[in-house]
């Protein structure tokens, strides 16, 4: 009686094991709903000859893989952005190397000869001087080739015309990355929206080769080149006159003091605060910044 009971509580262990293995293998949790997580330590009841209560046999870590899909990866704010090289429009690129000193601003568009990413090129092509005077430089990429881009790019300079903009000249590089290469470093292939072209992804990339923003847009919907151009001039004053900027800050609007790191200096801002300074509460300050103390494109002055 006592062997045939334990037999009976091997052969339920067993079969939880069995199936907790396979929830494992399918990387879902043992409830079937939510994926298991982490390393997983498995204890065994070995079968043994005798009808004495089993030995405890540890296993090694099992590692959720099979069956669980590859992320994608990208470098986040704060980190720089991977190397690479590539061949572009305007011949072949290292990256960082090339851009020593410059601002960056890479993006994907999905694919060549559609409209939406031709609507957004134009832009891009047409502001890209707006850019250029804030020392930083443009560089496109989809997964497509090279000549394909030249074809798509002579095409839009000869026959599209769109918001007022016609014969427009693209000057600016265009990665052509068949392999999906540089894509995958930035995350820009995202498998759920399509797994065979870029989103709309853009990293706008300091001199120091540090990523400082992410934006990122499906297929559908075209950019605002001019939020772009405004993110970077507000990166561009946030580094040069250590402030931060408001919701839906314009060049010429107020911009946020960093809040005081003390008490004493918290009282100070409420009872003695600088002369240019507006304390609205201690840790709510801004302050002018006229336009003609930021780097802005002649354009935006
Ligand atoms: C476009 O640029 O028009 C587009 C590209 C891929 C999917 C949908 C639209």
């Amino acid at each position: 009686m006592t062997r045939i009971r334990t037999f009976a509580v091997l052969g339920l262990l067993s079969a939880l094991l069995v199936n907790s293995c396979a929830a494992a293998s399918e990387g879902r949790a043992d409830d079937g709903r939510t994926p298991a997580a982490g390393p997983q330590l498995k204890i065994l009841m070995a079968q043994t000859d005798s009808a004495e209560m089993p030995k405890v046999v540890r296993v090694p870590e099992i590692r959720v893989q099979a069956g669980v899909q590859e992320r994608p990866t990208m470098p986040l704010i704060g980190e720089k952005a991977p190397a690479f090289e590539a061949t572009t429009t305007q011949g072949p690129m290292k990256f960082p190397q090339d851009y020593r000193g410059k601002w960056v601003i890479l993006f994907s568009h999905p694919a060549d000869f559609t409209p939406v990413c031709t609507t957004e090129f134009m832009t891009f092509a047409t502001m890209l001087p707006k850019f250029e005077a804030l020392n930083c430089k443009l560089i496109g990429l989809s997964i497509d080739s090279n000549y394909s881009h030249i074809a798509w790019l002579r095409r839009i300079r000869e026959a599209i015309e769109f918001n007022g903009m016609k014969h427009v000249n693209v000057t600016f590089p265009v990665i052509a990355d068949l392999k999906m290469d540089v894509a995958k470093k930035f995350g820009m292939v995202q498998p759920a929206e399509d797994d065979t072209h870029a989103v709309r992804a853009v990293f706008i990339i300091d001199p120091e080769a540090k990523v400082r923003a992410i934006l990122y847009y499906p297929l559908s919907n075209g950019r605002n080149v001019h939020e772009i151009l405004r993110l970077l001039i507000a990166l561009q004053t946030t580094d040069k006159h250590n402030v931060a900027t408001p919701a839906n800050w314009q060049p010429g609007d107020e911009v946020i003091v960093p809040p005081p790191g003390s008490c004493g200096t918290a009282e100070q801002r409420m009872t003695r605060p600088d002369k240019d300074v507006r304390a609205v509460d201690w840790f709510f300050s801004l302050k002018k910044m006229p336009k003609d103390k930021l780097d802005l494109p002649p354009e935006e002055e």
